[in-house]
């Protein structure tokens, strides 16, 4: 079993493991020998903080072992993708691979012999998502009817959150002027709708501030993440465009003001932009469950590797 995305997870699936987080993070001693000395190894393509701790720490907390591979330090690099996981799947027992194209992605899972997990590609971010479920459930004793806005670009993180959240009932309603061209899933959009559990809010047609109001009004999670994927930031054949999105989603960004009149939890995946998706004073609003978002990473992490792990 792999977690490449949660489309081919059961909501039993999904529940278990957000209910193994919460016992990990509340009683982390129980699991300190979990996975009897397994190893994971940790192919990364792109920076991270917390998917990159949470899995090396994670596992050491479980009792196995973690190995970091900066990709463009390895002959992954020059050679061919599917020799190189093969051999990567002789000497360990589970990769977390953060890669920059999910297609590439795909062909790395087919061709490896144990499972992948998902650290973020270009059109899912799973663990961010069960990490995400996990943070709800502990905040709102539930998950079941939840009523979740995502206000930014459409990208991996929002897909993700529709894939877990029409899993599990919760009504993800998506304002996003702008939709990152690899996040493109029409196949999980018509599915989540289908359930009544994904909608999007256009734009075009409405004030955008009215129309914003009114959808955090019924809210109870407001979310955003970066305007601009992380592979993109620093890319000098992505100024203009970057430059051109900051621009439009300016009366996107979360802050007092928007937000003055609701009592909604404020969630964002991290890493955050100050003074673009969001103002830096949201991030420590007392409504803000960003921070325990991130730790919950750490928890959620634990109960993904032991649940792979399981079936080795
Ligand atoms: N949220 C998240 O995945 O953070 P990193 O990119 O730091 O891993
Ligand atoms: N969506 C952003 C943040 C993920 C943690 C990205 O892919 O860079």
């Amino acid at each position: 079993m792999h977690l490449i995305t949660l489309s081919p997870w059961s909501k039993t699936d999904i529940l278990e493991t957000v209910e193994d987080s919460l016992n990990m993070k509340r009683h982390p001693e129980k699991y300190r020998h979990a996975v009897g000395g397994k190893n994971l190894c940790l192919l990364f393509q792109k920076t991270s903080t917390r998917t990159r701790c949470a899995g090396e720490i994670g596992i050491t907390q479980l009792g196995g072992h973690a190995h970091y591979l900066d990709w463009r330090t390895t002959n992954f690099a020059l050679a061919d993708l599917g020799d190189e996981m093969r051999v990567l799947s002789a000497y360990v027992d589970i990769i977390l691979a953060r890669f920059l194209k999910h297609d590439e992605l795909v062909a790395a899972a087919t061709a490896a012999t144990v499972p992948i997990i998902n650290g973020c590609c270009d059109k899912y971010h799973p663990t961010q998502a069960l990490g995400d479920l996990m943070t709800i459930q502990e905040h709102f004793g539930k998950l079941e009817g939840i009523k979740l806005c995502f206000i930014g670009v459409h990208n991996n993180v929002c897909n993700s959150l529709i894939a877990a959240g029409m899993k599990v009932g919760i009504e993800v309603t998506v304002v996003a002027p702008e939709v990152n061209p690899a996040a493109v899933d029409k196949e999980l959009w018509d599915a989540a709708a289908q359930k009544g559990c994904y909608k999007t809010l256009d734009t075009d047609t409405a004030d955008v501030g009215d129309a914003l109001q009114e959808i955090i009004a019924e809210s109870d999670v407001v979310y955003t993440d970066t305007w601009v994927d992380m592979e993109f930031f620093t890319d000098p054949a992505f100024a203009e465009e970057r430059e051109r999105r900051l621009k439009k989603m300016i009366p996107y960004q979360l802050n007092s003001e928007l937000l003055k009149r609701h009592d909604c939890k404020i969630m964002h995946c991290l890493p955050a932009h100050h003074g673009y998706e969001i103002a830096g004073e949201l991030v420590n609003d007392e409504r803000s469950i960003i921070f325990d978002q991130s730790e919950n990473r750490l928890h959620s992490m634990k109960a993904i590797l032991l649940k792979l792990l399981a079936q080795v």
